[in-house]
């Protein structure tokens, strides 16, 4: 539990000869469809060794010979259809990756002088790190266990969410983290291995939801004071990260920030919104500071 669920090389890659399903380049643009119609996911034709090694698990696990058949199967299988939404996803992530936008964060949670409940969309939050950092700096800026942040953390995938959930990671995961904050914000008894489970003051502030962001309406509803969208554009073509920018904007504050990852830029949506810093940005109408 609490493993990154997959990455784009933690498969082996299993070369055509030695295939044990065929798969032609046809059954591959089929797959290729599916995942952009329903996920956005837009898969280059590299990417066809790498479609074959998590799907012929699939197969085998269904009992499927040929491609062709598990894609009929997908059609009237409500449940495989999650697994094979689940397998296409890349999951990589860390506790505080790019760390620089958690020392924004703190600055945004300080500079908010009224009362209100400061929000933040973390959606595409994988196997629960980047939630759980959001709300460790949510507690280490307020100095309390309580502070008054809800962060809304949504995948489109149900098992990663679920890992989050249960909120288990191993020693090497939550290495990153300075130890004081380990034990401040993880439980972990010598029976438990080197399984560290987070507090139960710190999953308080998480609700886990599955969002696919490129259904037509989603079940987040703004304003948000911050929205993490980190590391999921870069699978997107333009014109859907316009299309979901574009849908993100309204829900922002007006001084709210929008947070993307380190290699997302989105100069073809400077109608939408403004820069602020290195990979964080501003509504286009929000005030100048
Ligand atoms: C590479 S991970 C990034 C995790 C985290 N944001 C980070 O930066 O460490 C990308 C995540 O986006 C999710 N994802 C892909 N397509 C999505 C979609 N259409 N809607 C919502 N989430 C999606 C994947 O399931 C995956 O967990």
């Amino acid at each position: 539990m609490g493993d990154v669920k997959k990455t784009l090389s933690s498969l082996p890659t299993v070369s055509p000869q030695t295939r044990e399903f065929p798969f032609s380049s046809a059954d591959f643009e089929r797959v290729r469809k599916l995942i952009y119609d329903h996920a956005g996911i837009a898969l280059s034709p590299a990417k066809q060794d790498m479609v074959y090694s998590r799907l012929a698990r699939r197969l085998r696990a269904c009992g499927d010979t040929s491609f062709g058949q598990y894609l009929v199967r997908l059609e009237r299988d409500k449940k495989e259809w999650e697994t094979f939404i689940n397998s296409l996803t890349t999951n990589l992530t860390s506790f505080f990756r790019e760390a620089h936008h958690f020392d924004i964060l703190a600055e945004q949670m300080k500079r908010v002088t009224d009362k209100h409940v400061f929000r933040i969309w973390c959606c595409a939050a994988s196997t629960g790190e980047e939630p759980y950092s959001l709300a460790i700096t949510a507690c280490e800026t307020f100095s309390s266990l309580n502070p008054p942040v809800q962060i809304l953390a949504s995948d489109i995938d149900t098992s990663v969410l679920a890992q989050g959930e249960a909120g288990c990671y191993r020693r090497d995961r939550v290495d990153r983290i300075p130890p004081g904050q380990v034990s401040r914000y993880f439980t972990h008894a010598a029976s438990d291995g080197d399984q560290y489970t987070v507090r139960p003051e710190l999953r308080r502030l998480i609700t886990f939801r599955c969002i696919n962001l490129l259904s037509p309406s989603w079940s987040a509803q703004g304003p948000f004071d911050a929205i993490f969208c980190r590391n999921v554009m870069i699978y997107f073509d333009k014109p859907t990260q316009y299309g979901i920018l574009k849908r993100f904007m309204p829900l922002l504050r007006p001084d709210g920030q929008f947070y993307a990852g380190h290699s997302e830029s989105f100069l073809h949506a400077a109608d939408l919104l403004r820069s602020r810093g290195r990979t964080v940005y501003v509504r286009m109408d929000a005030p100048q500071r």
